[in-house]
């Protein structure tokens, strides 16, 4: 089975650092056309943005080709036709595949059937590996460095995917956490579990204005109405935080805020005018890490 990017876990700590560094080497030099042969499949059975089309800017940065679709209503899924019969019929037309899809261990089901390696782009409230990555990268470009991190985990930490991964990823570099959300949407006592056993520290708080002062990552997220089965339960907890630029006054003058976008309410729109927010440079970041990502799982070193 070609190698995969499924979980954060599929990646070493040494994997983690090599991807970081050769993606500053291509935000330093952006057209490096060394997959001129290749061809890349987007398959996004979910909506996005940013994910799908940095996927697809690296690809063309690096002179590969890209196929796929972003909405499963013109393709035969609609007809009924299966994960598996859509993957391995994909395989056979592609060099490497990425993938979202809304149902969580899809992506880690299409990587054991698929011919070519597999990059997960979102399953369900599982992981966004590629996510990951380009938050550490961004973590290290803003703070010089990745060890001894205060990062301050604020919103929807129950179904928020990309915290599951970064919270994995940054156990390989002695972080100290604060999740700030509320009842209904704190971090699971799996991950919990996962920091106890590392021996990771972390304190939990439902007040958002009680972890600013402390931090060099405010990571920011939406409350993912998708994966809520009750409207109602949605509705109480939609406008749980919204920073504004005036909840800033005693922020460290490192501290960033991060945001895996989109955003809702969660981040006022007078925090982009602040030196603290770096999310839209976040999200740019994503050309470069992805561009890494595919040429490593391409066999590029
Ligand atoms: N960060 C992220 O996954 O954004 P999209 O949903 O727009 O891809």
């Amino acid at each position: 089975m070609p190698k995969s990017l499924i979980s954060i876990h599929d990646f070493t700590k040494e994997e983690i650092l090599h991807i970081l560094d050769v993606a500053k080497d291509f935000e330093a030099n952006k057209a490096q056309p060394i997959l001129r042969d290749k061809i890349v499949a987007t398959l996004f059975f979910e909506p996005s943005t940013r994910t799908r089309l940095s996927f697809e800017t690296a690809a063309n940065r690096l002179g590969a080709r890209v196929i796929g679709f972003s909405d499963v209503v013109n393709t035969s899924v609609s007809k009924g036709e299966t994960l598996k019969d859509t993957i391995k019929m994909v395989s056979n037309y592609v060099d490497i595949i990425v993938i979202r899809h809304p149902l969580e261990g899809s992506s880690r089901y299409a990587s054991e059937v698929a011919s070519v390696p597999v990059i997960n782009a979102g399953d369900g409230a599982n992981q966004h590996p590629s996510q990951t990555l380009l938050d550490l990268y961004t973590i290290r470009q803003t703070q010089g460095r990745l060890d001894n991190i205060d990062i301050n985990m604020v919103g929807d930490l129950k179904y928020g995917r990309t915290v599951h991964s970064l919270l994995q990823a940054l156990s390989h570099f002695s972080p100290k956490f604060t999740f700030t959300a509320p009842d209904e949407l704190k971090m699971p006592y799996e991950y919990k579990v996962f920091l106890d056993k590392k021996g990771i520290p972390y304190k939990e708080t439902a007040d958002l204005s009680e972890g600013i002062a402390d931090t060099d990552i405010l990571y920011m997220t939406r409350v993912q109405q998708e994966r809520f089965t009750d409207i109602m339960e949605y509705e109480k907890v939609k406008n749980c935080y919204s920073l504004t630029a005036g909840m800033l006054e005693n922020a460290r003058k490192n501290m960033k805020i991060l945001h895996p976008l989109p955003r809702i309410n969660e981040i006022a729109q007078d925090v982009d005018d602040t030196p603290h927010a770096y999310y839209f440079k976040q999200a740019e970041n994503g050309v470069y890490v992805r561009m890494a990502i595919i040429a490593y799982l391409l066999g590029y070193k």
